[in-house]
């Protein structure tokens, strides 16, 4: 099985927005995500187009596609970016029934090398619903360390929520 983890390219992001807009309420509710916060389609490629020209220390976000025999399987993401000291990550497998294969994990680590290297990191966050399993489990399995749980709203599609801090630090 050869897993590829690699910038996401311009032609490639209808993945993550067919994946958020193709989720039911219930899903979304799990990921703590506001559907009245996605943006439309075409208004979230247009987003997508201005970012991918920025240079990546003006990035506000960062996209990695995770690729399973050159198939996307699924993405991480970057926001809250400080160049050079801190961002925080997201993680999905697109597909449900690759998920809970150790796929993850394997993503999750090389993404992580990724954004240090890319962002030039000493600190990388991730702060998913703290009732969501998945990835609080894969987080720690992948080296994070839990730092606490709180209040908060954790990127632009979510709403306020408790959730878990996790980190790792290079
Ligand atoms: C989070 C996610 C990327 C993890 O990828 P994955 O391939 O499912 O994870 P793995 O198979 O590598 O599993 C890693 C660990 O998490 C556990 N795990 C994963 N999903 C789980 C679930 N739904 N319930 C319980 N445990 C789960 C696995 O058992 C494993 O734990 P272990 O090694 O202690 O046995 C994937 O489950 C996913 O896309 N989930 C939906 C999206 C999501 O919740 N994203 C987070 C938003 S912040």
């Amino acid at each position: 099985m050869s897993i590829i983890v690699r910038e996401m390219a311009l032609a490639e992001v209808d993945l993550v927005i067919e994946y958020f807009h193709g989720s039911t309420p219930e899903y979304l509710d799990l990921l703590g995500v506001d559907p009245t916060r996605l943006p439309s389609p075409d208004v979230w490629r247009e987003r997508f187009q201005t970012d991918l020209l920025l240079p990546l220390d003006e990035r506000a976000r960062y996209f990695l596609i995770w690729l399973q025999n050159g198939r996307p399987i699924g993405f991480s993401s970057c926001d809250k970016i400080v160049f050079g000291q801190r961002a925080n990550m997201h993680l999905h497998i697109t597909e449900a029934d690759l998920r809970q294969r150790g796929v993850g994990s394997g993503c999750v680590r090389l993404s992580v090398d990724t954004y240090f290297e890319k962002l030039k990191l000493k600190s990388l966050f991730c702060e998913p619903n703290a009732f969501n399993v998945g990835p609080n489990r894969t987080l720690q399995n992948a080296g994070f360390k839990y730092l606490k749980t709180h209040k908060t709203v954790p990127g632009m599609l979510n709403y306020h929520q408790a959730v878990t801090q996790w980190v790792i630090e290079r």
